[in-house]
C-alpha cells in the first residue's frame, strides 16, 4: 500500500477521530490513526503528505494536558488542526489561548474571508458544528485569522507560507454542511494527495501482497463464521492463494435455522472454497448444561471454541499462518489515547487464539472500517446476502436465550427468530437496521387459544440501529409489521403465547440480553 499518500491523524482522544480517518477515506484518500504522542521522527519515518490534529477532551490550559512532539511542525508537512488540535496548534506555535466565556456547543454561524483557500468559494458566512471550551485569542505568528464570531475571535487561522490550518469547529460531522469540502480542500489541494484509494485498486493489491507474503507451500487457516468480515477475509486470500487457504467452520449448535447447512451450501458450492465443517454441536451443548450466568456461557463457548478449533488444525496439520478478519477499530482501541472501559461483556471470545497457535497472524481487514469492508466485499463480487448479513455474536442464540439453553429452547427460539428477520427483510429493512432478532425470555405467562387456557414462552423481539454497536437506539418498526411479527410467531411457533418488543436505547442498556 505504500504507493498511496497517507493522511496521518494524531488522536487526542475525540470522540470524532475515528470519523476524521473515514472522511478523508471518503475522499479516497488514506488515512491512518496514531497517538498523538508519536514522535517526530516516527512520522517522518512514515512519510506521510500530511498530518490532522484531531479534537480531544481536554484543555490545553491545563497541566499535562496531551501535547504532540514539538518537532512535528518541522516537518514541513501541512498540518490541519481541528478543535484541540487548533488550540495545540495555537498555543505550541506563539499564540494565546483562553477559556471561553461561552462554552460553545452545536450549531453555529461564522463569518469567513473567502479569499483565504480553507473556505475559497463558501461566501462569507458559513454553518459549523461547535464544540470547545477555550478559544483561540491571538494567533500564532505567521497566522491570520480567516473566520470569526461573537464567541470566537478566531474560530479559524491559517499560515499559508507553512500550509499550517486551524479550525475551532468540526468540518468532519455532517452538521458542517461544507466541512467535507474543506478536508477535500487541504488533502487533495494542499497535501496534494490525488483521489486513488478505491476499494477496487485496495483490493487488488491486497491480494497481490497476501501472495507475496505468503510463501508457495504455506497454508493458511482462517476460522469462518459465516459473517462479513471472516468472509471478506476469507474471500481475498482466496483470490490471493486459492486451497492453500482452509476455512474452518465450527458448528457450536447455537446458530440460527439453518445457518450451519447455509454455511456450507453458501462457502462450498458457491464460492467454491476450501472449506471444513466440524459439528460440534453435543460438545458445545453438554458444556453449557444447566449453566445459567452469561459470563460463564461466554467463557465456556470460547473455551469449547479454542478446543475443537485447535483439534481440528492439528488434524489437518501443516500451518503457517493465522487468517483473522480484525477490523480498524480494533486496531485503534489499542493504540489510541483513552482512558481504561470498564468490561462490560467479554466479547472477545476467541481473543487468545493465534497466541495459543504460534501461528504467524494475517489480518487483511487490519486497515479497514465496517462499511470499508462491506465495499471491499462488493468488489469482490460476493453475495449481497453475504454482505449484508447484520452481525451475529460469538456465542451466538445462547446469550439470546436467558437461563440455561436446551435444545428444545434453541428450537423455539430459532423458530420465532427466523420469522422476525423474515418479516423484516420482507418489508424491506433488513438492511438498514443494525440487529433485528428474538430473545427467549425465561417467564411463562397465561394465555388462551381457543378454548384452552395456556401457561407458556414469551418471546421479546429485539431490534436497533447502530452505526458501530457502541450505541444503539431501538427501530421504530412499523406498527403493522410489530402486528404481524407478533401473529406470525404466536401462531406458528408452538410453546410461545406472548411477544413484547423490547423498546431500550443503548446505553444503559446493551443490545444483547445477556
Ligand atoms: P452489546 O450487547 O454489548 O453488543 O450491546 C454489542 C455488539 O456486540 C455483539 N456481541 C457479541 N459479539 N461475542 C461476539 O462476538 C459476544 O460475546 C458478544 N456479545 C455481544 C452484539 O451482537 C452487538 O452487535
Amino acid at each position: 500500500m505504500t504507493n498511496h499518500k497517507t493522511v496521518l491523524i494524531l488522536d487526542f482522544g475525540a470522540q470524532y477521530s475515528q470519523l476524521i480517518a473515514r472522511r478523508v477515506r471518503e475522499l479516497h484518500v488514506r488515512s491512518e490513526l496514531v497517538r498523538y504522542d508519536t514522535s517526530a521522527a516516527e512520522i517522518r519515518a512514515r512519510a506521510p503528505a500530511a498530518l490532522i490534529l484531531s479534537g480531544g477532551p481536554a484543555s490545553v490550559l491545563a497541566e499535562r494536558s496531551p501535547m504532540p512532539d514539538r518537532d512535528i511542525f518541522e516537518l514541513g508537512l501541512p498540518i490541519l488542526g481541528i478543535c484541540y488540535g487548533l488550540q495545540v496548534m495555537g498555543r505550541m506555535l506563539g499564540g494565546e489561548v483562553a477559556p471561553a466565556s461561552n462554552r460553545e456547543f452545536g450549531p453555529a454561524s461564522l463569518f469567513v474571508d473567502p479569499k483565504t483557500s480553507l473556505f475559497a468559494d463558501m461566501g462569507e458566512e458559513i454553518e459549523v458544528w461547535m464544540s470547545h471550551g477555550d478559544r483561540v485569542d491571538q494567533a500564532p505568528p505567521g497566522f491570520l485569522a480567516v473566520a470569526w464570531n461573537d464567541s470566537s475571535p478566531i474560530a479559524a487561522m491559517e499560515d499559508p507560507d507553512r500550509a499550517f490550518f486551524g479550525v475551532q469547529f468540526h468540518p468532519e460531522v455532517n452538521h458542517t454542511p461544507r466541512g467535507i469540502e474543506m478536508l477535500a480542500h487541504f488533502v487533495h489541494d494542499v497535501a496534494n494527495c490525488a483521489p486513488t484509494w478505491t476499494m477496487g485498486a485496495y483490493a487488488q493489491r491486497q491480494v497481490e501482497a497476501l501472495a507475496e507474503r505468503i510463501g508457495r507451500d504455506d497454508r493458511v487457516l482462517l476460522a469462518l463464521s459465516g459473517g462479513v468480515d471472516s468472509t471478506v477475509t476469507a474471500a481475498l486470500l482466496d483470490r490471493a492463494i486459492g486451497d492453500r487457504l482452509v476455512c474452518v467452520f465450527v458448528d457450536n449448535g447455537l446458530l440460527r435455522l439453518n445457518e450451519a447447512e447455509q454455511v456450507r451450501e453458501r462457502y462450498k458450492e458457491r464460492m467454491g472454497l476450501n472449506l471444513v465443517s466440524v459439528d460440534a454441536s453435543d460438545r458445545f451443548l453438554g458444556a453449557l448444561d444447566g449453566v445459567v450466568d452469561p459470563e460463564r456461557k461466554r467463557k465456556i463457548i470460547g473455551a469449547t471454541f479454542i478446543e475443537v478449533f485447535e483439534a481440528e488444525s492439528a488434524r489437518l496439520g501443516g500451518f503457517r499462518y493465522l487468517a483473522q478478519g480484525t477490523l480498524y477499530p480494533d486496531v485503534i482501541e489499542s493504540v489510541s489515547f483513552k482512558g481504561p472501559s470498564a468490561t462490560i461483556k467479554s466479547h472477545h471470545n476467541v481473543g487468545g487464539l493465534p497466541e495459543r497457535m504460534k501461528l504467524e497472524l494475517v489480518e487483511p481487514l487490519r486497515e479497514l472500517f465496517k462499511d470499508e469492508v462491506r465495499a471491499l466485499g462488493s468488489e469482490l463480487d460476493l453475495d449481497e446476502s453475504l454482505i449484508w448479513r447484520q452481525p451475529f455474536p460469538g456465542p451466538g442464540l445462547a446469550v439470546r436465550i436467558l437461563g440455561a439453553v436446551t435444545r428444545r429452547r434453541l428450537d423455539i427460539l430459532r423458530d420465532a427468530d427466523h420469522i422476525v428477520v423474515d418479516e423484516i427483510k420482507r418489508a424491506g429493512l433488513y438492511r438498514g437496521i443494525w440487529q433485528s432478532f428474538a430473545v427467549l425470555l425465561p417467564v411463562q405467562t397465561v394465555g388462551v387459544m381457543g378454548d384452552e387456557r395456556t401457561y407458556e414462552n414469551v418471546i421479546a423481539v429485539r431490534s436497533v440501529d447502530s452505526s458501530d454497536a457502541m450505541t444503539a437506539d431501538w427501530t421504530r418498526l412499523p406498527y403493522d409489521l410489530l402486528a404481524r411479527i407478533s401473529a406470525r410467531i404466536i401462531n406458528e411457533v408452538r410453546g410461545v403465547n406472548r411477544v413484547v418488543y423490547d423498546i431500550s436505547s443503548k446505553p444503559p442498556s446493551t443490545i444483547e440480553w445477556e
